[in-house]
């Protein structure tokens, strides 16, 4: 335990809409008395579709952001972002802590016993070196079935968890895996898991799906150290709209009476971003 009292000492959390939230809720149960701040990029929102500079830029305009909110760890809740831009945030900020979102291909091969690994992602961690190098490294003697899954996350932005529009895409980006009998699927982008049983049902029962977010917050969680006084806090920004991303809280999660702020970036760098 530390005595540090610093009042702005706080964990930064962001990805580029709601799909964070299923890291930041376990974080929450984790570390209940952290403080906590969360930046959905939402008017910027699907990364998945974007360039890998765009992305990167609004990874550091994002950063830059929480580390002048007070933050000593950032945790990079999107594996597109982290897919693209965790090398150059880490090479920006060399002192800053940062835990990154990547597909669980070492537990998937310790889960497969037919040797097929299903992994469902955005169009841009699907064609990311990062996750090629991943499976290569890992998947040595396994067959990865990489599927890039557009148009998914949009829905799931625009509050969409169960429409037919939705199960139909969902059913067409889970027909290669069933086609090839993979037998363990990863949800390889953290919007997924808020469409959990749709992805399953279009998989079928004897197909074992597998999520990253609780690996995530654990590993966020040891590098943490809580200090004496805390005050629990949870600060959430949106470069959307504050109004509909509450109310998206409070109907998908639960949450409720949380102030939704607005946020724009500062730097050159984010408003080079948004007019790309
Ligand atoms: N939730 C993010 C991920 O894990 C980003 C999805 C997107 O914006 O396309 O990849």
């Amino acid at each position: 335990m530390q005595t540090d009292l610093s009042p702005r000492r706080e964990i930064g959390v962001f990805d580029s809409g709601v799909g964070g939230f299923t890291v930041l809720r376990e974080l929450r149960a984790m570390l209940p008395t952290a403080r906590l701040r969360y930046l959905a990029d939402t008017a910027y929102a699907p990364y998945g579709n974007r360039s890998p500079e765009e992305i990167q830029a609004r990874s550091i305009a994002i950063t830059e952001h929480l580390v002048e909110c007070g933050a000593e760890l950032i945790v990079v809740a999107c594996n597109t972002a982290t897919a693209h831009a965790i090398d150059a945030l880490r090479a920006r900020w060399p002192a800053l802590p940062f835990v990154g979102t990547e597909p669980g291909i070492k537990p998937a091969v310790a889960a497969t016993r037919n040797g097929r690994i299903g992994l469902l992602a955005t169009p841009a961690t699907a064609a990311s070196a990062r996750l090629r190098a991943l499976i290569e490294r890992h998947a040595t003697r396994q067959e990865v079935v990489v599927q890039g899954c557009a148009g998914v996350v949009d829905r799931i932005e625009a509050g969409d968890l169960d429409s037919p529009g939705l199960r139909d895409l969902v059913n067409l980006y889970c027909e290669p895996l069933r086609r090839a009998g993979v037998d363990t699927a990863l949800l390889g982008c953290t919007h997924y898991p808020l469409i959990e049983p749709l992805w399953q049902a279009a998989l079928g029962p004897n197909v074992e799906l597998l999520r990253i977010e609780t690996a995530v917050a654990r590993r966020a969680v040891g590098l943490w150290t809580p200090f004496l006084g805390e005050e629990p806090a949870l600060d959430i920004e949106t470069s959307g709209d504050p109004a509909i991303l509450g109310t998206w809280i409070a109907t998908v999660l639960g949450w409720q009476g949380l102030d939704v702020q607005a946020w724009q970036p500062a730097s050159r760098n984010g408003q080079h971003a948004l007019t790309v």
